[in-house]
C-alpha cells in the first residue's frame, strides 16, 4: 500500500464501516482523502483524526448518492480543488430486508441508484483521467450476496451481482492502460449496515471486523486480483454453492431469511 502515498483517494461511504477503515488504512500509508457520505459530522470527525494522526491532506464533500447529480458534483469538487484521484473507492451502499413487496418502492429504487448506477457514473467520471495518466485504482465494494440469488433481499443482492461482474470486466478492459481495478467480497462486517437494512440479529453469522475487510481489499487491488472474497469461511461458502444446484441453494437462502409470517 506504499504505492499509495502521497496520491489522492476518493472513498464513498466513508462516514462508517467498511469506508471508516478504508479511509484509515489509506491514511496510516501517507495518502490524502476525499471523504465523501450524507453524514458530514462523521466526515470531518475522521479528517480531523487521519490528519493529526498521519499528517495527510483531507477534503470532506457531503453528498446524498440517491441523488443521480451527485457523481457529477463530486467530480466537480475534485477538479476544482485540482486533486488528481489515482484510487476510487465505489462503497457507498445499503441494503433492505424483507419482503420485495412490502418495501417502499423508492428506497429500492434509491438502493439501486446507489449501489449501481453511482458506481457506474462515478467510475466513468474517474476513470479517463487515470487511463490518461497510464496510472489508477478502483475498488468497487461488491459482497458475498453477489454469487447467487438472495430472497428476502433479491433486490441487494442483484445490485451486488451487477458490482461484482462490473469490476471483474472492467478490470480486464482497462489493464492494459495501467488501471486496476477489484471487486472486493465481504461477507457478514461489523458496520451500521444490519440496522440499516432492518436484518433481524438471528440472521446475522460471524461477523468479520471491518478493519480485516478493508485491509483484504486494498492488498488485492494493490495486487492486482479483480475480485476477493474476504474471509475463508466467506471464501469456501461461496465456492461450495457453486457445486450445488442454484435453485436449492435459492430455497435454502429463502429459508434462512424468510422473516416471521
Ligand atoms: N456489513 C456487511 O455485512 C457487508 C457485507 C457485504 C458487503 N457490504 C457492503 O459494504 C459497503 C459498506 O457498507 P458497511 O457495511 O460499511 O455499512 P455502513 O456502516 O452502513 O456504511 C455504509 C456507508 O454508505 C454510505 N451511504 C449509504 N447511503 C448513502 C447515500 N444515499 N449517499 C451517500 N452515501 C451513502 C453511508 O454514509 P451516510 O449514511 O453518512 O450517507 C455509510 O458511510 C456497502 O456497499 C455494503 O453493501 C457490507
Amino acid at each position: 500500500m506504499e504505492r499509495w502515498r502521497g496520491k489522492w483517494a476518493l472513498v464513498t461511504g466513508a462516514s462508517s464501516g467498511i469506508g471508516w477503515a478504508l479511509a484509515e488504512q489509506l491514511a496510516a500509508q501517507g495518502t490524502n482523502l476525499v471523504l465523501t457520505a450524507r453524514r458530514a459530522d462523521r466526515l470531518a470527525r475522521l479528517a480531523d483524526d487521519v490528519t493529526t494522526r498521519y499528517k495527510v491532506q483531507t477534503q470532506i464533500f457531503a453528498a446524498d448518492l440517491a441523488r443521480p447529480q451527485a457523481p457529477g458534483e463530486i467530480f466537480r469538487f475534485t477538479n476544482q480543488k485540482g486533486l488528481p484521484i489515482e484510487l476510487l473507492i465505489n462503497n457507498a451502499g445499503f441494503g433492505a430486508y424483507g419482503e420485495f413487496r412490502k418495501i417502499e418502492a423508492q428506497r429500492l429504487l434509491d438502493m439501486v441508484q446507489v449501489n449501481v448506477a453511482s458506481v457506474v457514473h462515478l467510475t466513468h467520471l474517474f476513470l479517463p483521467p487515470m487511463v490518461e495518466r497510464r496510472s489508477g485504482y478502483i475498488l468497487i465494494v461488491a459482497s458475498t450476496a453477489a454469487f447467487q440469488p438472495v430472497p428476502y433481499i433479491s433486490t441487494y443482492a442483484a445490485t451486488k451481482g451487477f458490482d461484482l461482474l462490473f469490476a471483474e470486466g472492467l478490470a480486464e478492459e482497462v489493464r492494459r492502460y495501467g488501471v486496476r481495478v477489484c471487486a472486493l467480497c465481504p461477507g457478514s462486517t461489523v458496520s451500521e449496515f444490519n440496522e440499516v437494512a432492518g436484518q433481524p440479529a438471528h440472521l446475522l453469522r460471524a461477523q468479520e471486523p471491518n478493519e480485516k475487510v478493508a485491509r483484504v481489499g486494498l492488498e488485492a487491488l494493490a495486487a492486482g486480483k479483480s475480485r476477493v472474497i474476504s474471509g475463508t469461511r466467506n471464501w469456501l461458502s461461496v465456492e461450495g454453492q457453486r457445486l450445488a444446484p442454484r435453485r436449492l441453494v435459492t430455497r435454502v437462502a429463502a429459508r434462512m431469511f424468510m422473516p416471521p409470517q
